[in-house]
């Protein structure tokens, strides 16, 4: 079987950060959100894979899976011109999928699902699709399905205004060559786009044989900056362990699981995990977490941090207060103004957030 993963799309409800960067690639617990993607198809079975990239940010998505790149594993990488639906980007996809089945994963989904048992299910039984659902308290913002009295899955509808389901579409779907078919009879919808919830839709009203299953671990669609620091909160919390390959002086303390990445230094720091230091920062007289991610090259002094991601090569320095729920892109800056007491100074990209006390 072979997978095909959706990494093109604007991001724009992650801007600024999605001005500089892939949302597949911003980083959870310091790994980029797509690598969790690919290792979990990757312990389901697959190591052929297809790869969605648009325009603005395929050549990081590529360099990024070199990073990731596996000697039994084949990469193809397929260009989506214009952000037309995840339904245009399979069809674009066919000389690559030919007529296997196939599975396809939306990059910017986390989920902490057996895909290998997901998978032996849908060649088992032959299904024509098979979809993974997952209640939610906001439906509307997803594809929503109603199912039967039985749990057979009876319509699906994309961000309906009133849901008559709290089930959502999750980003992980297992389909035949029949999709193609299905792919060829929609229209766009109302936000210009061909929606694989539509030909799943067409499937159902032609009688394919439409498995659902429901979602009982999490799964987090890392599309908002709460929803990313949800995400770094739970993977945090579920594979973080105790490591320490960097140097920490007798005068800081670690408590609970803390990893701290070769050639960082921790001076006179309270870092109560979970917390993810990287390779090369520099953490002195502050206190760090619990939830918080720091990337590579930070240096983060007199100051206090928690459940927030930093972005590499930051600077947080002499920071009055505590700093939390926070969400720092690559290289920036918080200092203390070195003039005044009692006004602010800021240089923020378009679509930046500050608050203020
Ligand atoms: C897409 C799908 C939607 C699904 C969601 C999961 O939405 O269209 O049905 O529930 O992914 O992440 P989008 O992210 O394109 O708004």
């Amino acid at each position: 079987m072979k997978a095909l993963i959706l990494a093109g799309g604007k991001g724009t409800r992650l801007r600024p950060l999605t001005y500089a960067m892939a949302k597949q690639l911003v980083p959870v617990a310091n790994k980029p959100i797509l690598h969790y993607a690919m290792d979990g198809l990757y312990q389901g079975g697959i190591r052929d894979f297809g790869i969605i990239i648009s325009p603005e940010t395929g050549e990081a998505i590529k360099q990024s899976l070199q990073g990731w790149k596996k000697d039994d594993v084949r990469l193809t990488f397929i260009l989506q011109d214009e952000p037309a639906g995840l339904a245009h980007a399979v069809k674009i996809a066919k000389p690559y999928l030919e007529d296997e089945d196939f599975i396809m994963y939306l990059g910017d989904n986390l989920i902490n699902a057996d895909l290998g048992s997901h998978i032996a299910e849908f060649k088992a039984k032959g299904f024509d699709a098979s979809i993974l659902l997952k209640q939610v308290p906001n439906p509307s913002s997803f594809g929503v399905a109603e199912l039967d009295e039985t749990g057979q899955v009876m319509r699906l509808v994309e961000k309906p205004k009133d849901p008559k389901s709290d089930l959502a579409l999750v980003g992980v779907y297992l389909f035949t060559h029949r999709i193609f078919d299905a792919i060829d009879r929609i229209k766009p919808s109302w936000r210009g786009e061909l929606e694989i919830t539509d030909a799943i839709q067409r499937l159902i009203e032609d009688s394919s044989v439409v498995h659902s299953r429901v979602h009982t671990g999490w799964w987090l669609d890392t599309g908002k900056k709460d929803d990313l620091l949800a995400a770094n909160t739970i993977v945090l919390g579920d594979y973080m362990n105790y490591e320490v390959a960097g140097e920490v002086d007798a005068a800081s303390s670690l408590q609970g699981d803390v990893h701290v990445e070769a050639g960082a230094v921790v001076r006179n720091s309270r870092i109560q995990g979970p917390v993810m230091i990287g390779k090369g920062c520099l953490i002195e007289n502050a206190v760090i977490g619990p939830y918080t991610s720091i990337g590579d090259g930070c240096a983060l002094k007199e100051c206090s941090v928690e459940n927030s991601v930093i972005l590499e090569g930051c600077h947080i320095e002499a920071v009055p207060g505590r700093i939390e729920e926070s969400l720092l892109g690559k290289g920036c800056r918080i200092i203390k103004s070195p003039v005044s007491q009692e006004s602010h100074k800021f240089l923020l990209a378009d679509h930046s957030e500050i608050q203020v006390i």
